[in-house]
């Protein structure tokens, strides 16, 4: 099934040296673990290779040109995420090193100092261990109590059960955006409106949402916002909290060192501005410069374009896979829930996630197996694993078709030696 005209794959693998075609051995590759990390464009590679080469040093510290230009470079960098996300100022970008460590700070700073016994946090089943273990941590510390949302069995958030469950002890919402598992994109809007009139804020996991469609800080009605550059086509390493300015002013550091600080004596110092003050010790530049470059990238192609093309290839694989017998797919279908991320989950009847992902391997086709860091989940969906193949705006229908093809002499190959 191929089109007369070039679509959005065909017009931007050519910018992924993993996808072009002198790569040798690498040619057939088919890589469908993006929601796991995304391969990065040579835009992203060689900002990095210019940093290191050309002006590698430390920002906000020497006098010298070179300390100028990288600082130059990384405050830009800042903006650009700001711009990004919609924020109003780029004061409200905290760099981290990954979402994980961005939860991290606001669990330890703004938790630590606003919440104890009586409080309670709104979590939801479908959540990332990085956004349940923090709060499990930090329910220990302060006695504030954890209560998770379920989902339907269409595999979507249970709003009715949102609904009950928010009350005036509700303290924090904090659920992710786009499941990395289910593939549901939650009603974030709804969500925070609700807790808003509860007096509760709302922390956004939006590492699934960001690379496929618009994400606007504002709109949403949210309170805190993480992401992490390597799912954007950026560098490892580095990723970023988004929380409004007067909210950031109002939480103590979460580490301290070097570069956070405004003055310091031998028993007590002083912080520095925001964002300086959450970013102890010298961060990952250019690895936020490579996050900058990697989402320039992103809007020069354009957000709604990558919607509408992996609106089309989640479908295609939602249509072909149907036609595969004993196949369990969890999270909802693209024909009846808006918005939903470009991946697929699935197990099929007696056969290991395991097993089937290593046989596509041997095809030269990754997809990802296992609980998926969703372990309460899969505990729920009574499964201890399942596989995942995860798309991006580089995925051709001709490398679906390939998949859905050489799944199906998999699961034939595994069940005839069962
Ligand atoms: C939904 C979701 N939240 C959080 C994370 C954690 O991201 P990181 O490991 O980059 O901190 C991931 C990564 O898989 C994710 O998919």
């Amino acid at each position: 099934m191929k089109s007369e005209k070039e679509t959005l794959a065909d017009l931007t693998r050519g910018d992924f040296p993993l996808f072009s075609s002198d790569q040798g051995s690498t040619q057939s590759l088919i890589y469908l673990d993006h929601a796991a990390t995304s391969q990065k464009p040579h835009q992203v590679i060689s900002s990095l290779q210019n940093y290191y080469s050309y002006y590698n040093s430390n920002v906000h510290r020497g006098a010298h040109q070179l300390s100028a230009r990288a600082t130059e470079a990384f405050e830009h960098a800042r903006q650009i995420t700001a711009s990004f996300i919609g924020a109003s100022s780029s004061r409200e970008v905290v760099f981290t090193r990954n979402a994980s460590e961005g939860i991290n700070l606001v669990a330890r700073s703004w938790g630590d100092s606003q919440l104890g016994e009586g409080d309670e946090i709104l979590l939801t089943l479908m959540e990332h261990h990085s956004n349940l273990v923090p709060w499990q941590m930090l329910s220990k510390r302060t006695g504030c109590k954890l209560v998770h949302v379920g989902i339907t069995s269409n595999g979507e958030l249970d709003l009715d059960d949102f609904r009950a469950k928010l009350n005036e002890r509700t303290r924090l919402v904090s659920l992710v955006h786009i499941s990395n598992t289910l593939g549901c994109c939650n009603p974030i809007f709804e969500v925070a409106s609700l807790a808003s009139r509860h007096g509760a804020l709302v922390l956004l996991d939006a590492c699934q949402s960001l690379a496929h469609q618009p994400v606007d800080v504002k709109s949403l009605g949210i309170d805190f916002l993480v992401g992490s550059s390597h799912k954007l086509c950026g560098p490892t390493g580095i990723g970023f909290l988004w929380a409004h300015e007067e909210l950031l002013k109002s939480m103590p550091p979460f580490l301290g060192g070097g570069e956070m600080i405004q003055d310091v004596y031998l028993d007590q110092s002083s912080w520095a501005d925001l964002p300086h003050k959450f970013e102890a010790g010298t961060p990952a530049i250019g690895e936020a410069i490579g996050m900058g470059a990697a989402l320039n990238y992103l809007k020069v192609i354009g957000l709604e374009n990558i919607q509408a093309w992996e609106k089309i290839i989640t479908e295609y694989l939602f249509e072909s896979i149907s036609r595969i017998q004993g196949l369990i797919v969890y999270g909802p279908s693209p024909k009846v829930h808006q918005n939903r991320g470009p991946l697929m989950t699935f197990s099929v009847e007696g056969l290991h996630a395991n097993d089937l992902s290593a046989i596509l391997d041997t095809s030269g086709i990754c997809i990802r197996s296992g609980h998926h860091c969703c372990q309460p989940l899969h505990r729920h969906l009574g499964v201890t694993a399942t596989a995942r193949a995860s798309m991006s705006f580089t995925t051709t229908i001709e490398e679906l078709e390939t998949f859905t093809g050489e799944l199906t002499s998999s699961i034939d190959f595994l069940r005839s030696h069962s």
